[in-house]
């Protein structure tokens, strides 16, 4: 599930959100390989217009009806989509395209501030099955327990979402239980799957 959402969410505590938009912006780009995640500049715009206006950019899983397509960019003039309680970045190739959208967004699991983000990624179309989406994960996994104090990453994703649950588990995530009836989408009530990952666990294979 990726977290583009404009709103922000309320009750989340700001110390929590404090350490999260100091990670993020002294970190502003985070590379691995030929992949980069970084900021959103002025010049993403046209894609993250793509993302509401082209009903193939995000896949079937993320389609959830029509968007104000000017949201993104209000979003992205009030704090560049480094947010305390929701952030976006790009996700860039080695020759500076654009292929996609990586996100996290603080989750109260009733642990100290901090404690626990849920990640999110979408991919063009273009993008499809090379791997791509196994190496943005570990890129944003690595990220967030290297420039924050999270000890618990979640994940969910439909339940027909058989990539998204293959690149999470190729990560590292574990399946921990399904959310039944969670999210309407194409006239259907459907079945989330979570997925977590606890500090301890990262690179342990
Ligand atoms: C989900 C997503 C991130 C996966 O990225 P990706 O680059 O395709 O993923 P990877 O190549 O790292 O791994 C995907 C695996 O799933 C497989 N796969 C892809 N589509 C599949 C399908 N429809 N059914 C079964 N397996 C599938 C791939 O073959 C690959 O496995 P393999 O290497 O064993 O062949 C990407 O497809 C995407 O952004 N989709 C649109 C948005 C979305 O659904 N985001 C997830 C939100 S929770």
């Amino acid at each position: 599930m990726i977290h583009t959402s404009t709103s922000w969410r309320r009750g989340a505590n700001r110390s929590l959100a404090v350490a999260a938009v100091a990670a993020a912006l002294d970190d502003d780009v985070w590379m691995s390989g030929d992949l980069t995640l970084r900021a959103f500049t002025e010049a993403d715009l046209g894609f993250l217009e793509r993302l509401d206006t082209d009903p193939e950019a995000l896949g079937a899983f993320e389609r959830v009806g029509l968007w104000d397509a000017r949201a993104r960019r209000r979003r992205w003039e009030r704090d560049g989509w480094v947010g305390a309680e929701s952030t976006a970045v790009a996700v860039v190739l080695a020759d500076g395209t654009v292929a996609g959208v990586a996100s996290w967004r603080a989750q109260d699991r009733g642990g100290p501030p901090g404690g626990c983000y849920e990640i999110g990624l979408a991919l063009l179309p273009e993008h499809p099955g090379r791997g791509l989406g196994t190496a943005a994960q570990r890129l944003l996994v690595g990220h967030l327990f290297g420039t924050t104090i999270a000890n618990r990453l979640e994940a969910t994703t439909d339940a027909d979402n058989i990539a998204e649950q293959k690149a999470l588990e190729r990560v590292g995530f574990t399946r921990e239980g399904v959310l039944r009836g969670a999210v309407f989408r194409a006239g259907a009530w459907r079945d989330l799957v979570l997925y977590g990952l606890v500090r301890e666990r990262w690179g342990s294979g």
